[in-house]
């Protein structure tokens, strides 16, 4: 069975690009190149004039993502070069010479490249700071060679036989180069996480349930020194966790509530509130339940958990980058199926808090698993509490899939996370909740029902959650358009994204602790 993320070595070089030794040199262009930009001029001379004669033809225009293979002539140290366009000039982001990174690696790839070499920063400007470029670019390539493949035989022709990649960035400012070698640990680390989720979520329903996923936090927490406790459905049950029960009760798998905890504060106490607690909603398949969904696209809905798997991701980053925190992550695991056994629409249930909730469509199951899990994280009294779900398809029509919808309750929390969104690419868009929102949800014979309507429905969603965190700092990312995609793009394969995991782990970089 060939790995879903081959290894990938990166390494940074201080060698010149005129005397780079490898099977390709990577170098990033802007779109409407002319002329050789001036930075270029003694690696083109070595090439034998190969970079401007192609850009004087007009055949490479360099629009963001468009790539170019030369092979120059005379004694150069690489047989080929490969331009890789950078789009305008005045909009580059770091997030576009991340997304250059993974197109680079992926056309490499194609044509079985194993020593790289890659210069896509060389002609941006210097107000990036290195240690961001050298991160966004390894996290690009790892990100960008990954591709699902556990079902996958040898002899199946999508098998991608990938073999292992050394690949090298050339800064050869001594000072610039130790920057971005500091930002390369970083980038490997986010960029393995990323992987990670992805690879748990790309599991489909029938490998994946609410005990398997149990297991394989289990097996995590092992390898990456995590506290790890699950709570089986007797548990849950001892504990009035009725919401999370409710949505798990149609199917055999019985729910789980996983709960991870990373301790890396210097002096812990054992009884001092986590920094963060982070939750993620982890359906394992959502079928609707007896309100079932159109078959349509029903087979996406195994990426109903991605939530979840994010979260136990992102507890494994924390543990490699060594954060000085203390972060519990919260999974609520549940498979939505209809049965004799199922919930039902018009059931009322009593929630962990004791809220109780009048159950009006079985589809609308995320907020339930989640209503008892952040009841479970307020009472920790943590200093901030984040979760991340799939919520509802109206967030997919509101934001598409290019980014998620941010809600919650504390202003200077949502703009930390807009600020860790811009330094990592995974963008948010902050949208509203709050009283008005909250009433759609008022039932006349519960606390609270559901659903509250077509109108509005991912933020009347998010102001239900608001009513389980207490008055905790809480920011909700509802994730539904962006978790997965049926699009392959050039920097990156189809299928679950694992986006949030480099949002959050940047969000909980930038936390000082006190
Ligand atoms: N998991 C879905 C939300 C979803 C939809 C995620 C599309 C990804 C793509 C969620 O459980 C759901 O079914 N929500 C319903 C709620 C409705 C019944 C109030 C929805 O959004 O349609
Ligand atoms: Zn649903
Ligand atoms: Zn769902």
């Amino acid at each position: 069975m060939a790995q879903n993320t081959p290894q990938t070595r990166v390494t940074v070089d201080k060698t010149p690009l005129p005397k780079v030794r490898a099977d390709l040199l990577v170098l990033g262009i802007y779109k409407d190149t002319k002329k050789l930009p001036p930075a270029l001029t003694a690696v083109d001379k070595a090439a034998g004039q190969a970079v401007s004669n192609l850009l004087k033809t007009g055949d490479f225009t360099g629009k963001a993502d468009e790539t170019a293979l030369l092979y120059p002539l005379g004694k150069f140290g690489c047989r080929r070069i490969m331009l890789v366009g950078l789009g305008d000039k005045k909009s580059l982001q770091i997030n576009t010479l991340r997304q250059a990174a993974g197109t680079a690696v992926r056309a490499a790839d194609k044509i079985g490249i194993a020593r790289l070499a890659l210069a896509l920063h060389t002609l941006i400007e210097k107000k990036h700071d290195p240690r961001l470029v050298g991160q966004a670019l390894t996290e690009g390539m790892i990100i960008g060679r990954y591709a699902y493949q556990d079902y996958l035989s040898e002899k199946n022709d999508n098998s991608k036989k990938i073999k292992k990649l050394s690949a090298t960035i050339i800064e050869p400012k001594a000072a610039d180069a130790l920057k971005i070698n500091a930002g390369r640990k970083t980038g490997i680390i986010l960029g393995q996480a990323q992987n990670r989720a992805r690879s748990i979520a790309n599991k489909p329903g029938n490998e994946i349930n609410p005990p398997t996923l149990a297991r394989t936090a289990r097996r995590l927490a092992h390898q990456f020194s995590l506290r790890c406790k699950v709570l089986d459905e007797k548990q849950l049950e001892k504990l009035k966790m009725n919401a999370i029960l409710a949505v798990g009760s149609g199917s055999v798998s019985k729910p789980r509530l996983i709960i991870l905890e990373y301790q890396g504060r210097p002096h812990p106490k054992k009884s001092s509130p986590p920094d963060a607690v982070i939750v993620g909603k982890a359906i394992t398949f959502d079928s609707g339940g007896i309100s079932i969904k159109p078959s349509q696209k029903m087979a996406a809905m195994k990426f109903d958990k991605s939530g979840g798997c994010n979260v136990l991701a992102i507890l494994t980053g924390l543990a490699q980058l060594k954060l000085p925190l203390k972060v519990l992550g919260l999974i609520p695991a549940a498979e939505n199926l209809p049965s004799h056994t199922s919930y039902r629409p018009g059931d009322i249930i009593r929630t962990f808090c004791g809220k109780t909730v009048e159950i009006d469509n079985t589809d609308a199951e995320g907020r339930l698993i989640l209503c008892d899990a952040l009841t479970y994280a307020a009472q920790s009294k943590p200093r901030v509490i984040l979760d991340m779900a799939t919520l509802t398809g109206a967030c997919v029509v509101a934001l598409g899939e290019h980014m998620a919808g941010l809600f919650g309750n504390n202003s200077p929390l949502q703009r930390k996370l807009e600020k860790a969104a811009r330094i990592s690419g995974e963008k948010v868009w902050l949208m509203p909740s709050g009283k008005e929102y909250l009433d759609q949800m008022k039932s006349s014979i519960a606390d609270l029902k559901n659903v509250g309507g077509r109108e509005g429905s991912a933020c009347s969603a998010a102001a239900f959650l608001g009513e389980f965190v207490k008055d905790t700092a809480w920011a909700h990312l509802d994730i539904a358009g962006v978790a997965d995609t049926d699009k392959e793009k050039p920097f990156r394969s189809a299928g679950a994204t694992g986006y949030g995991v480099r949002l959050l782990l940047e969000y909980l970089r930038s936390l000082k602790i006190s």
